[in-house]
């Protein structure tokens, strides 16, 4: 494994053993304090971002290494130079560079460019980063992952599309629950089935709530995905039915909460369950530091 690009990159004891490097990471920190040191991680955004931002910069730096920050006001990617420029300038002094984009195939043509790893922090298509601090989190309620029911419900996106890949590397149970006119891409599916069939896993979409009574975990992210211009109030009516609150806990005896967040309250989740006893949000949002630098210690000193 060189880059996390889509996650599909990972066997299924690679994935495991990140989550386990994450647990250690979180666990015993001292020992991880110089892993890094000497190294340099470039963060580069095309979007906003809070979590990511923030854990990635101070994730490399408990590691003792270094972080630098460009956003587009140091000139946007393919826009004051090519895309290919851009990685092999980095690349000769970075370790590892880290990319938030629009579209996927700028991380394509940045991984062709750069002779260090590259990750992905978010593109149209993906957010492995999100998928496996995800399973991190569920692991540290359930012993086995593949035993895990986890029901995303919303809009299906990248979010959805990096739960399919992580939960069929991991031979667990994704069902997304989506509004007619809202499914997930059909060959993201049709790929993550292919590997779901290997390892027991188990990808499904519905629009059907009844579908996942008797899960274990439900997650939410936002109705519009950054970079998506439909008003709200387009898709407001559409979306509130599919509202994490605590009458869908209820009517499906689901246990555990979780939301990649930025999280709106009162629309795709009500502020009691964000806040309450079933939400592991901010354990999952805490995670992501602790499997990216899983993820960069794994790939930085291979
Ligand atoms: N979940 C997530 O990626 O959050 P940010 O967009 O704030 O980085
Ligand atoms: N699907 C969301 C995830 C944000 C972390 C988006 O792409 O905006």
């Amino acid at each position: 494994m060189e880059n996390l690009l889509t996650g599909m990159e990972m066997s299924q004891q690679q994935a495991l053993d990140l989550i386990a490097l994450g647990k250690d990471l979180k666990a015993n920190p001292g020992k991880y304090s110089q892993v890094l040191a000497g190294k340099s991680v470039v963060t580069l955004f095309e979007k906003e971002s809070l979590r990511t931002r923030v854990t990635f910069d101070i994730g490399v730096n408990k590691l003792g290494g270094h972080s630098v920050y460009l956003d587009q006001t140091n000139g946007a990617m393919g826009s004051r130079e090519d895309v290919k420029d851009f990685a092999a300038n980095i690349s000769r002094w970075a370790d590892c560079i880290v990319a938030r984009v629009y579209d996927h195939n700028t991380l394509l043509e940045m991984q062709q460019h750069s002779r260090v790893p590259v990750i992905n922090s978010l593109c149209d298509l993906y957010h492995p980063c999100q998928a496996m601090a995800d399973f991190l989190t569920i692991s540290e309620q359930y012993d086995d992952v593949s035993k895990v029911k986890l029901a995303y419900i919303g809009d299906g996106n990248n979010v959805t599309h990096s739960l399919f890949i992580a939960a069929a590397i991991l031979g667990a149970t994704v069902t997304a629950v989506c509004p007619i006119g809202h499914s997930p891409d059909a060959q993201i599916m049709k790929m993550a089935e292919g590997i779901a069939a290997k390892t027991g896993g188990r990808i499904n979409v519905t629009n059907n709530l009844e579908d996942i009574k008797g899960y274990d975990v439900v997650y939410g992210d936002t109705w519009l995905s950054m970079g998506d211009t439909t008003p709200l109030a387009e898709i407001k009516a559409k979306f509130m039915p599919y509202q994490i609150n605590q009458a869908l806990l209820n009517f499906t005896g689901i246990k555990h909460v979780l939301h990649c967040q930025p999280a709106h309250r009162g629309l795709d989740i009500t502020s009691d369950v964000m806040d309450g006893p079933a939400s592991l949000i901010f354990d999952q949002a805490e995670n992501r530091m602790h499997i990216q630098n899983a993820i960069m210690l794994t790939l930085i000193n291979k």
